[in-house]
């Protein structure tokens, strides 16, 4: 290979958006046969991506095929909830059943290779991206990004149903100061590698193909210069051989960092730390060769990074069979069939978190005379589809309104008024609003955040409802009938006001194309709820960071005590907790129990607990197991999630379910950095969220 074939394999270019769909800009054919571009982003269609993939093959000098990427986040035309909405689930089966969908939908279409699992955790719910990750914990986060890159993977990379999945954005990148995008993070050694790290690390074991790093700097050194976190982290005690690709301009934003005074140097401090491939940037294409000869740069880097991304080629099969992706014939068989609709509407329904049920104001009654819809988010299929929508379009997709009407008897009557906008000062509508709720038997509210104000670049500064929507609620709220909130959102909001007022509150989140059955499913009580709240809930925004998993301090919160840490204005406690979920049916706990009182530093012990549906209805209840080290060398969190079971009960059925702990579970990095698991005594908490746990104890010798 010449050094410009070379560095054409680690560029990747961009597509444009024509009336026909995806296209390479102008003279895009061009530069594929001059060997200047080893990958696409946003580029798919079979016959489309076969032509291009015809023109590397057959008319560049080399023949090597290219890559086709795209953002294949929560499905490609079928689109499922958004990621923190599926993480709510508390069901790896089923998000790993649609990354599977999103990736035989993908990868028909022509794509290789998916930007996802996003597995960036956070804390700050200001920050707009946290819809786009699986919420605040460690463990749960590592379990989905595992679910995520096995559904994306599948068993074979090259099968023709598969796409190269990538872990992003590494790393760090949810800890933006102040929640705003793109910004600085300042993270303690023992932060990012206890809380940001242990989900890549899982989509790493997994088998995650691909890595893409961050747009910020951690500790002052930009991730994509980062080569302490990728060569001797990433690469070296994890293992990973797989493609480091930049995320979009990254590589040039180290200019604006005040990292590099040059692109050049840019390109070059890229490529030392190991990022192969130029999303965007055209650095390594355009100042990278010159860098070389004159001596500022060694080729063998430039060798190695080549050598990734051709792995990843043939990892692919796209050397055996370069058109294997793109299969028109395919293309036109799987997508958005009925089965992934389904598929959608199960993961959907089970993503519903109940926040509150006073009275059994929920579910409702599909034969009620009038049923009044109200609000600004119930009549919006665009935005049930959330953010990052890849292929997925508005036409498939059924908004909260049409699902209820679908779902209600021939004799119920359902009146709509949106009477406010999403944003904005108007009250105009109010009046028929209103109108609308004194006519009706019941009430839903639909209420909420657009699609747009969460995911990349979009951050808020508060988590009230936006606009007038609270005073709507209020005003809907007094004519007096019975009124429950649905809630459409991207990020965990205050809703202190409808806590307080209104008696039931279902979140709902972007559940895709499905969304409006899968409301009405749970509703109507078709489906019990069974979702848990994978984020904690603020009363307000002032209360950030506010997470479940923290540490103790030398004055814990009392109430009777001044001199704690704690609000004069509100109480330190959040509005809903990490794990907070209700049922239509109740559960009951019994006391949990261990199978022996000690054990050895290497030894396991098994927690069991029974749980029984003490309700009316059938239900399914997500069994939270946390843990504590009471006493360390280095303080532990209050108490860590480290396993959980979805558990389906009849009435009256009780289960006994068990969880083994071992070495992994207890281990923490000690004041060494050294992972060791210290003699003590341990707390472990179980119960249906992470404030409500009955407790059992084991001592480790
Ligand atoms: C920027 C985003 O940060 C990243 O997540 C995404 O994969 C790329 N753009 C490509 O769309």
């Amino acid at each position: 290979m010449t050094l410009e074939e070379k560095v054409g394999q680690l560029t990747q270019w961009r597509g444009e958006w024509s009336d026909t769909g995806p296209r390479v800009a102008e003279g895009g054919e061009e530069e594929i046969r001059a060997g200047k571009v080893g990958s696409f982003l946003g580029v798919y269609g079979a016959a489309y991506t076969r032509e291009l993939q015809r023109v590397a093959v057959e008319e560049s000098r080399l023949g090597v095929p290219l890559l086709f990427a795209h953002d294949v986040i929560h499905g490609f035309r079928t689109t499922f909830p958004m990621p923190l909405a599926e993480a709510a689930s508390f069901n790896p089966e089923l998000v790993e059943r649609a990354a599977r969908i999103g990736a035989i939908e993908g990868a028909a279409h022509g794509l290789h290779w998916t930007f996802a699992p996003m597995v960036d955790l956070s804390r700050d719910p200001r920050w707009g991206r946290i819809v786009e990750g699986s919420g605040e914990d460690p463990y749960l986060g590592s379990v989905m990004a595992a679910a995520r890159v096995r559904g994306f993977q599948g068993d074979d990379l090259a099968a023709p149903d598969t796409l190269l999945a990538t872990a992003k954005h590494f790393a760090a990148y949810g800890g933006a100061e102040g929640g705003r995008d793109y910004n600085t993070v300042d993270v303690s050694e023992r932060t990012l590698h206890e809380i940001y790290l242990p989900p890549f690390r899982a989509a790493v074991e997994a088998g995650a193909g691909s890595v893409m790093a961050a747009f910020n700097e951690v500790a002052g050194i930009p991730m994509h210069a980062h080569e302490h976190l990728i060569e001797d982290v990433l690469r070296g005690a994890w293992g990973w051989d797989g493609v480091l690709v930049s995320d979009y301009t990254g590589i040039l934003e180290m200019v604006a960092h005040g990292f590099s005074p040059s692109r050049v140097d840019a390109g070059i401090a890229a490529l030392r730390a190991g990022v192969d491939v130029d999303m965007v940037s055209n650095i390594y294409l355009e100042d990278v060769p010159a860098a070389v000869r004159d001596g500022r740069l060694a080729e063998g880097i430039v060798d190695e990074a080549v050598r990734r991304v051709l792995r990843a080629k043939a990892r692919l099969g796209l050397f055996d069979d370069p058109y294997r992706y793109s299969d028109p014939a395919r293309e036109a068989a799987v997508t958005l069939t009925p089965e992934h609709r389904a598929a959608s509407r199960e993961l959907a329904r089970q993503s519903i978190v109940l926040l509150k049920n006073e009275g059994g104001a929920l579910p409702l009654r599909k034969d009620l005379g009038t049923l009044a819809v109200i609000g600004p988010l119930a009549d919006q299929p665009r935005i049930v589809l959330g953010g990052w929508t890849a292929a997925g379009r508005a036409e498939d997709a059924v908004s909260v309104l049409e699902g209820l009407r679908r779902a209600v008897g021939p004799d119920t009557r359902v009146l709509h008024e949106a009477g406010a906008e999403i944003e904005g000062a108007d009250t105009s509508g109010f009046a028929s609003a209103v109108a609308a709720a004194e006519q009706a038997d019941a009430v839903v509210l639909v209420l909420g955040e657009h699609h747009d104000m969460s995911s990349e670049a979009h951050n808020r500064t508060t988590l009230d409802l936006p606009g007038v929507q609270r005073q709507l609620a209020e005003r809907v709220h007094a004519a007096g009938k019975p009124t429950v909130a649905v809630l459409l959102n991207g990020r965990p909001l205050s809703v202190g006001w409808l806590d307080e007022n209104v008696p039931a509150i279902l979140e709902t989140w972007f559940l895709g194309v499905e969304m409006g059955p899968a409301v009405a499913d749970v509703l109507f009580g078709d489906v019990s709820p069974s979702g848990k709240l994978p984020v904690t809930f603020p009363r307000n925004v002032g209360q950030i960071p506010i997470y479940y998993n923290h540490k103790s301090t030398g004055r814990p919160p009392d109430p009777d005590n001044k001199y704690t840490s704690k609000y004069i204005d509100v109480p330190w406690t959040p509005l809903y907790p990490f794990g907070h979920g209700l049922s239509y049916t109740t559960f009951e706990y019994g006391e949990p129990s261990v199978d022996r009182a000690t054990i050895p530093v290497d030894g396991e012990v098994t927690v069991s607990v029974t749980v029984k549906n003490t309700g009316p209805r059938p239900g399914t209840e997500v069994v939270q197991l946390y843990l504590r080290d009471d006493f360390a060398s280095v303080t532990r969190p209050v108490k860590e999630l480290r396993g959980f079971q979805r558990v389906p009960l009849a009435p009256g059925e009780a289960k006994t379910v068990t969880f083994t702990l071992g070495p992994d579970d207890l281990a923490f990095y000690g004041q060494d950095m050294q992972r060791v698991v210290e003699p003590g005594t341990f707390t472990v908490f179980v119960g249906g969220s992470s404030a409500e746990a009955k407790r059992a104890g084991f001592t480790v010798e």
